[in-house]
Formats: C-alpha cells, structure tokens, sequence
C-alpha cells in the first residue's frame, strides 16, 4: 500500500482532469499529498474538481485550456509547467468510425490534440524535472496501441503515434531519473464508455444490456473497470516505488487485451 504522504512536496499537473479517468487521478493523486494543477476546457466541471480536491490538502490550482489548440496551450505552458513533478497527458478520445471513411482533417486534429500537446507538455515540464533529477510523466492512452480496435480507426492512427512518441521520451529522460510511461484502460465507467454503448445501441438497434454483454465477452474479469482502478495504476507510476519503470505500455483493462 502508497503512503499517504508519498507524493508531499510534489506538484501534479493532470490533463483533462474535469471527469472521468483524468478527475479520478486528480484525486488520488492529492490523496497521496500531492499538489495538484487540473486542466480542462470546462470552467464549471473544473470548479467542482477543485471543490472536491479541497479535502485533500490546499494549493490545488485549475487551468482552463483546449489541448487540440496548439496556441492556446503555447500561452499558458511557461507558467503551468514551470515547476510540475508529476505529468498526466489525458484529455478526451476522438470520435469512432472506421479507417476507410477516415477524413484528413479529423486525422489532424486527433494529431493536434493527442500527440502535439502531449510532447508540448513533455517537453515543457521536462526542463524542471531535469533540474530536480525527478519526474513522472504518464499517457493515459488506449490498448488499442496493442491490438486496434473495431471503428476506432483515427484513434488507432493516433495512439500508436504517441505510445511510440513516449517511448523515446522514455529513452531520452531516463537518465535524468524521469519514467514516461503510458496507461492503456480497458471498458472504465466514465462518460466515454456511455457514449460508446449509446452510439453502438444507435448503431445495431440493440438492447443496452446486449451491448454491454457483447463487450464484456472478451473481459476475463466480466464487468467494466472503475475510472479509480485506472488512477491506482497511474498513482503507483508516480510514486518513488515505480523509480525503475520506464517506457512500458501498461493495460488496466480486466485482462481484455488478447496478446503479451
Ligand atoms: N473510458 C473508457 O472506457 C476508455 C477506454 C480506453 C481509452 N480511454 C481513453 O482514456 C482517456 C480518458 O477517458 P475518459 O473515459 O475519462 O474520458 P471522458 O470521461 O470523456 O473525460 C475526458 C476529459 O478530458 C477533457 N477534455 C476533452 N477534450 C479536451 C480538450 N480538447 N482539451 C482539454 N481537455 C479535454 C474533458 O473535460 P472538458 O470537456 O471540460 O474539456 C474531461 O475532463 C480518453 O483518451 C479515452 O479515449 C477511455
């Protein structure tokens, strides 16, 4: 088990931290004594992160920012960035569809938003992390970088762009006792998975409930994760503990992913 005061002193920045599996790192994260910057592009749903955050400790900060604008993110990176220990590049998935109907300009922007602002981010809060011979960056990302999935084919393009991406990272900085690693969740409860089973019910005319058996089939857990059992994954690689883990892809996903 973490200590409870792991992370005291260090400062985590989570990305897309207003919901989901991003809200539930912001949490664990301050549980664990962190300080904890969240970014987002809601105003509202980042105050109640805050609010919820207050419990755990103070200095808790909210950045609003759009990841799939590169000037808007250049703004605020030198102030956001300038002292984060612990980095945590999430925000939301691009929209499903197969590969052949895939449109350049949908390619783009899942590139802007899931591979340019990661590295941007990378890069910006590797300069503090070198100083301070600590650092952990961590890519929430998809087992899709093992094994793509059905009509999620610019999320396919694009994942696979950043685990490679944050493998080099890995290479680069590991000598400065930095680890990036990448989390790849399976089917976790957040408003994504929502909107999956929705677009897959819309799409098939099928009952919920037959949606939701036909994903979990090939779960050998046999029920979706909760977006807390991801962010127990990515609290373990922030910590001290995980110091000689390094470039790996890790699955939180019940099992699900069908190769080593
Ligand atoms: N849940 C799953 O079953 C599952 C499975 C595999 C992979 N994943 C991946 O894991 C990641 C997190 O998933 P989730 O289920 O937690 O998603 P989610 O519930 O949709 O939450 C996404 C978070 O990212 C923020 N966000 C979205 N677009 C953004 C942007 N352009 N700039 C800044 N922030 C942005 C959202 O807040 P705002 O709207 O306020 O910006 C929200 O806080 C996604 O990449 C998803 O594809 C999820």
């Amino acid at each position: 088990m973490l200590t409870q005061d792991a992370l005291t002193g260090k400062h985590a920045l989570v990305c897309g931290a207003s919901q989901g599996i991003g809200q539930a790192c912001a949490i664990e994260l301050a549980k664990a004594g962190a300080r904890v910057t969240v970014l987002a592009r809601n105003k509202q749903s980042l105050e109640s992160t805050l609010a919820n955050l207050a419990q755990y400790g103070s200095g808790h900060k909210a950045v609003i920012c759009d990841l799939s604008d590169m000037r808007q993110l250049s703004s605020i990176l030198p102030t956001t960035c300038a002292d984060v220990d612990i980095l945590v590049c999430n925000s939301g998935g691009p929209a499903p569809g197969p590969m052949t109907a895939a449109e350049a300009p949908a390619l783009e922007a899942a590139f802007t938003q899931h591979v340019l602002s990661n590295v941007a981010l990378i890069q910006a809060c590797s300069v503090h992390m070198k100083k301070q011979k600590y650092g952990r960056v961590i890519n929430i990302i998809s087992t899709s970088v093992k094994v793509p999935l059905p009509n999620l084919g610019v999320s396919n393009t694009v994942r696979a762009a950043m685990a490679s991406s944050a493998k080099t990272f890995a290479n680069e900085l590991g000598a400065f006792g930095i680890t990036v690693n990448n989390i790849l969740p399976g089917f976790t409860k957040t408003q994504r998975l929502e909107q999956i089973i929705q677009n897959n019910q819309a799409k098939t005319g099928n009952e919920r409930s037959e949606v939701e058996d036909g994903f979990m089939k090939d779960v050998p857990a046999k029920r979706f994760g909760e977006a807390q059992e991801t962010a127990f994954a990515v609290l373990f690689l922030a910590s001290p503990f995980a110091s000689y883990i390094n470039g790996v892809n890790l699955p939180v996903d019940g099992g699900r992913t069908g190769c080593l």
